[in-house]
């Protein structure tokens, strides 16, 4: 899996070490793997008396030596093992065994953001108490948790909710006391990354819930942080920092490690998880996209779901390309990032009198205030990569006593800086290219530095063509607040259409995931990078990996003021209350292209939390609704069983379109398509079904569209609700002419009672 951050991309380089070394051990274990087995549990043989005597008995016909890793009862029936693969083949062919799936591993993919969030007015007729939030239990599967932190301090709660039942596992690096009434449950789950790699070694990393990366403290502290008067950054984004979700209560799954997350620990995390008592599922990790029979977070979340448990997950930070997403079941919440109004201005100045603006978070000693040369790390390079400044492609002499403009790209921000350190660089001008648009991230920077977007770095890098003796000055950075327009959706931000299932559009909504200040482990400097010697309490850090605890807090602020909500439910209201404009009516920008964006890019939009406190209408679904949508997708029973765990036959009339989902994706045919030639008239018919949450009202509907070849009709007009938890059906036609593939064409849907906007994006796309 990926862990979705930018200190995600130190953590790629770290793994590619590791893993030449573990490569060579994996060998002389007859190229063993771990799989994760299913049984049929309903079926099994007679002559056993339980389960796990039957599991035992499975595995022991295949190998004399295989142990059980984990065995599993929630997340899906059956167990975790090291096998080879022609041992898995044959127990994949045994009576009772509906799957057998390699091991996969994933990746890794935060204080001003409550009043950017408009948590701060005091319209608190709405909010849930304090002891109603704090009933409310988040549990974050990532790199661990830094327990010391004020972040964690429990002095105003009461005690741990009387429903929990996790643990505070202990080890060296972790104690009992490192719990409290704030951080619950701490546990670790390393059995098959230690299958893979051998046992841990307490010299390279904690064999603890204890995080030695940043990451875990970072997301836990930014879904539910107690508040910290005065934090800051190296004196940047100071201010009060605090969770989305203050008083709630956080455990902590540590399921990745130095060398990744594995599926496995994962599904034993999810598994506990369950057992635990949490109430919400906090997941900023992802691998690529498998059917979701085969991709063991969609599994778990699936189960987590069926116990009443919302699961949020990163869309990944695959942007701005096309069909970048992970993490895509429609029973998770799928979070893009987009940026907040504040940022850390650098003024450069260059030697012929043009001043450009980047961003830094670069406040050492060292400063560039006069004129220094300047000089094009692809003009100072003998590498191929030279002009991304990759580790050692710098010529020392070309670059000793200058500042260094280096593309940005492949490896990370950071560590392009100690490159150009290395090489006897003093400063660094980071230059978005193409990829990148005008999105500009603020780093901890180990040098002066100033990241520049496209429009200015090409300003820059064309000055140093033109100029025999090119010189520039980077001013010192700068926290600036009301940055306009925000939010802007993150050039890095996965993007839709849907790789798996077309039909359901994703991502769900955005949330803040650029510059994100949040609580920071102890074990590593906020760079990440192994020469940073500097500590921080707090560190600002980006990616969907800082969006999706945010909505993981505020789904646990919904969970609190409406404890009957189920987790489609207090998705729908965060869904349908977020918004696609800003005050002046214009649409969210795309920073990759500074167009507007479209549902591909933010789903429903912005968050809204305190609209999505009061939604009016919710579309909510039931397990039953997703094995309606597993049959409409055309899964086998089998498959179904794999990710359900029930034996379900599914009848004729499922169609995707009937899956009550509170957005719209309407793949149609193209010309050439079965749909028929040029002029033909594409017709395609979706119900959904809203439920009452609010008082008695009537909604009318409206559907603005900027595309008048396309018909859409919704019937009835008008829905008149007289008691809560009333529900009412409606159906919605789209009519289009053939369309050349690629084409896209957008919509909103809203329903209204004059109070209550319940929106609905719409995405047609002719494929
Ligand atoms: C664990 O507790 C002992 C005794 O209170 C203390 O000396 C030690 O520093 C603690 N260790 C950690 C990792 O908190
Ligand atoms: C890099 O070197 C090439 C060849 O000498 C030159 O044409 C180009 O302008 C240089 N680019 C920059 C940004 O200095
Ligand atoms: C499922 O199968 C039906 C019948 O073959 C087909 O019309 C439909 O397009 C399929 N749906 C998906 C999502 O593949």
């Amino acid at each position: 899996m990926k862990i979705m951050a930018f200190g995600l991309v130190h953590m790629i380089v770290f793994l590619m070490f590791s893993y030449t070394n573990t490569v060579a051990k994996e060998q002389n274990q007859q190229s063993k793997q771990t799989y994760i087995i299913h049984m049929d549990k309903a079926n099994m043989p007679t002559s056993f008396n339980d389960h796990f005597q039957w599991y035992a008995a499975s595995l022991k016909s295949v190998s004399d030596s295989a142990d059980m890793l984990y065995t599993y009862n929630n997340v899906i029936h059956g167990f975790s093992t090291r096998l080879t693969a022609e041992e898995a083949e044959s127990l994949g062919n045994q009576p009772g065994i509906l799957d057998v799936l390699p091991e996969v591993r994933y990746e890794l993919h935060t204080t001003r953001t409550p009043e950017f969030l408009g948590l701060d007015k005091n319209d608190e007729a709405l909010y849930p108490t304090i002891n109603e939030v704090s009933e409310v239990i988040i549990g974050v599967m990532d790199t661990g948790v830094w327990p010391e932190l004020k972040s964690f301090d429990d002095t105003k709660l009461g005690p741990v909710p009387s429903g929990w039942k996790g643990e505070c596992e202990v080890g060296k690096t972790f104690n009992s006391s490192s719990c409290n009434r704030k951080l619950i449950g701490a546990r670790k789950f390393s059995k098959a990354y230690e299958a893979a790699y051998g046992a841990i070694s307490e010299k390279t990393e904690s064999n603890s819930p204890r995080d030695d990366d940043g990451h875990g403290t970072h997301t836990s502290t930014t879904a539910a942080g107690s508040a910290v008067a005065g934090a800051n950054l190296l004196g940047y984004a100071s201010g009060t920092a605090r969770g989305m979700a203050t008083n709630a209560r956080v455990a902590v799954y540590k399921v990745c490690w130095s060398s990744g997350c594995f599926s496995s620990d994962i599904a034993a995390a999810i598994e506990m998880a369950i057992e635990d008592g949490v109430h919400v599922i906090s997941m900023s990790i992802g691998g690529g996209v498998s059917p979701y029979s085969r991709d063991i977070v969609a599994i778990g979340a699936f189960k987590a779901t069926a116990h009443g448990i919302l699961v949020s997950c990163s869309a990944g930070n695959g942007g701005p390309t096309e069909q970048s997403l992970t993490n895509v079941a429609p029973w998770i919440t799928t979070v893009g990032a987009g940026t907040l109004d504040r940022d850390f201005p650098v003024q450069v100045s260059l030697g012929n009198g043009k001043k450009y603006t980047g961003v830094s978070l670069y406040n050492g000693k060292e400063l560039i205030d006069t004129l220094f040369p300047l000089v094009y790390a692809g003009n100072a390079s003998n590498s191929v990569y030279g002009y991304l400044c990759m580790s050692d492609s710098l010529i020392p002499k070309k670059v000793a006593g200058k500042i260094v403009v280096c593309d940005r790209g492949l490896n990370s921000r950071v560590e392009k800086g100690v490159v150009v350190k290395d090489a006897g660089g003093i400063g660094m001008i980071l230059a978005n290219t193409d990829s990148y648009g005008e999105e500009l991230v603020a780093d901890a920077h180990l040098l002066p530095t100033a990241a520049l977007g496209q429009t200015t770095a090409d300003a820059v890098k064309a000055y140093i063509s033109s100029d025999p003796k090119p010189t520039a000055i980077i001013g010192p950075a700068d926290t600036k607040l009301g940055i306009q327009p925000s939010p802007v959706v993150a050039a890095f931000s996965s993007r839709g259409p849907n790789p798996l299932t077309p039909g359901i559009l994703k991502p769900d909504l955005i949330a803040p995931g650029v510059n994100i200040l949040a609580g920071w482990t102890g074990a590593v400097g906020p760079t990440g990078l192994s020469n940073d010697a500097r500590h921080v309490t707090f560190n600002i850090i980006s990616g969907t990996s800082m969006s999706c605890p945010h909505i993981s807090g505020l789904a646990a602020f919904l969970k609190a003021a409406h404890q009957e909500w189920s987790p489609a439910a207090i998705k729908s209201a965060l869904m349908t209350t977020a918004y696609t404009t800003y005050t002046n009516g214009e649409t969210i920008e795309d920073v990759a292209t500074g167009k507007p964006s479209t549902p591909f890019d933010i789903g429903a939009g912005h968050v809204n939390p305190l609209a999505a406190l009061d939604p009016g209408l919710v579309y909510d679904a039931t397990v039953d609704d997703y094995l309606g949508f597993l049959c409409a997708i055309n899964y086998s029973s089998s498959d179904i069983k794999i990710i359900t765990g029930r034996d379900f036959t599914c009848d004729k009339s499922y169609s995707l379109g009937d899956f009550n989902y509170p957005s719209f994706a309407v793949p149609l045919e193209t010309a050439s398509g079965k749909g028929g030639g040029a002029g033909v008239q594409n017709t395609v018919k979706y119900t959904r079904t809203l439920t009452n949450v609010g008082t008695p009202a009537t909604y009318k509907v409206s559907v603005s569209s900027l595309d008048s070849s396309v018909k859409i009709l919704v019937e009835p007009q008008s829905l008149t609700f007289s008691e809560q938890n009333e529900k009412k059906s409606y159906t919605v036609t789209f009519s289009a002419s053939s369309k050349p593939s690629g084409t896209n064409s957008f919509a909103l849907l809203k329903w209204s009672d004059g109070k209550h906007v319940v929106g609905s994006p719409v995405a047609i796309s002719w494929t």
